[in-house]
């Protein structure tokens, strides 16, 4: 792509002119518009700068080493994997209201995020995927929580405590010249394509109080409703999928034996940007599909639902 490739070349040489021989610090999510931006300043100035990707122990299935490894090997980026599960999950112990376990999140974000850059000799900048979206409709994206896509990872308030100087090189552009940008810089396509994860992670796709075990049981499930997904071709033609955990157990029969085991719920919806949303109608072939893996594959889970709610009345999160 000849624009985005020219659009590259600028980019890089503004970041240059205004990074100079100084150092900078990005905190990366492995969502789209940070590996992105991050992509596009290592690009611009290589080695001076540092990625944090704080592990808040909410991540899906595999997620920390796909990101920290894709950065670190394919991309060669200088990245700080911060294992802080054990603050978070200590923290969310015995937290069950939704908007409780987002304040607690992200206040712990912003403390591991600085304690992480303050290891950092010298860093003067830090950079955030601000899209132009952002840019234009700064105020609450999700429409309810207080913690929206972007106040999570987009440090708020931190630069100026930390004194720092922002570098937001995607300021410009829209989420499809993101993508386009993220191809140019060699991005995997898989990457560039992803669904939108929240900040809090599965914390609020955990409804009730959020325990290892659970944790355990809906990161195994999450992924068989992806792969199952994606075996059938249609990840592109959904906005996001997940699966949440019901804080109720249920009956089953397995073999000759009953199970008390976990219920889950499996969530998947069409959108244009989140504000609204339908869920999306698989066929009942591959719910039944998806359900017996599920069961035959998660210990834990003995009962899988199908949530047809759209968006409004419902929130695409469970909490
Ligand atoms: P809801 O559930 O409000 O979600 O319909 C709309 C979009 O926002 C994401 N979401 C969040 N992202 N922190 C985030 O970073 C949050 O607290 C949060 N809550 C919802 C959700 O995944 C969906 O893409």
């Amino acid at each position: 792509d000849w624009t985005m490739g020219a659009y590259r070349e600028e980019a890089v040489a503004r970041i240059r002119e205004k990074v100079g021989d100084a150092k900078v610090i990005c905190a990366l999510s492995g969502g789209v518009d940070s590996s992105v931006a991050a992509a596009l300043i290592h690009e611009a100035v290589g080695d001076q700068l540092t990625c944090v990707f704080v592990d808040h122990g909410l991540l899906r299935l595999n997620e920390a080493e796909e990101v920290v490894g894709m950065f670190r090997d394919h991309m060669n980026l200088h990245v700080i994997h911060a294992e802080e599960q054990e603050l978070f999950l200590g923290e969310l112990d015995g937290v069950s209201d939704p908007e409780t376990k987002r304040k607690i999140i992200g206040r712990l974000f912003i403390d591991v995020f600085q304690k992480y850059a303050d290891g950092i000799e010298g860093a003067q900048f830090l950079a955030q995927g601000t899209l132009y979206p952002d840019v234009i409709e700064s105020v609450s994206f999700s429409g309810g929580p207080s913690v929206t896509i972007k106040s999570h990872h987009n440090v708020g308030g931190l630069p100026e405590k930390m004194g720092l100087k922002l570098v937001e090189p995607l300021r410009e552009l829209f989420k499809d010249e993101v993508r386009a940008l993220g191809h140019e810089l060699g991005l995997p396509a898989s990457f560039i394509g992803r669904h939108p994860f929240p900040g809090p992670g599965l914390a609020i796709r955990c409804p009730g109080e959020i325990t290892r075990d659970k944790l355990e049981i809906l990161r195994k499930a999450d992924a068989v409703f992806i792969d199952q997904i994606r075996k059938h071709g249609l990840y592109d033609e959904i906005w996001q999928a997940f699966a949440a955990i019901l804080p109720v157990r249920t009956v089953g029969v397995m073999g000759d034996g009953r199970t008390y085991d976990y219920a889950c719920a499996l969530r998947a919806v069409t959108s244009v940007d989140g504000m609204t949303a339908d869920f999306y109608p698989f066929s009942h072939d591959f719910l039944g599909e998806t359900a017996t893996r599920i069961i035959n594959e998660v210990k834990g889970i003995n009962r899988v639902t199908y949530d047809v709610t759209s968006k409004p009345p419902g929130t695409i999160e469970w909490e």
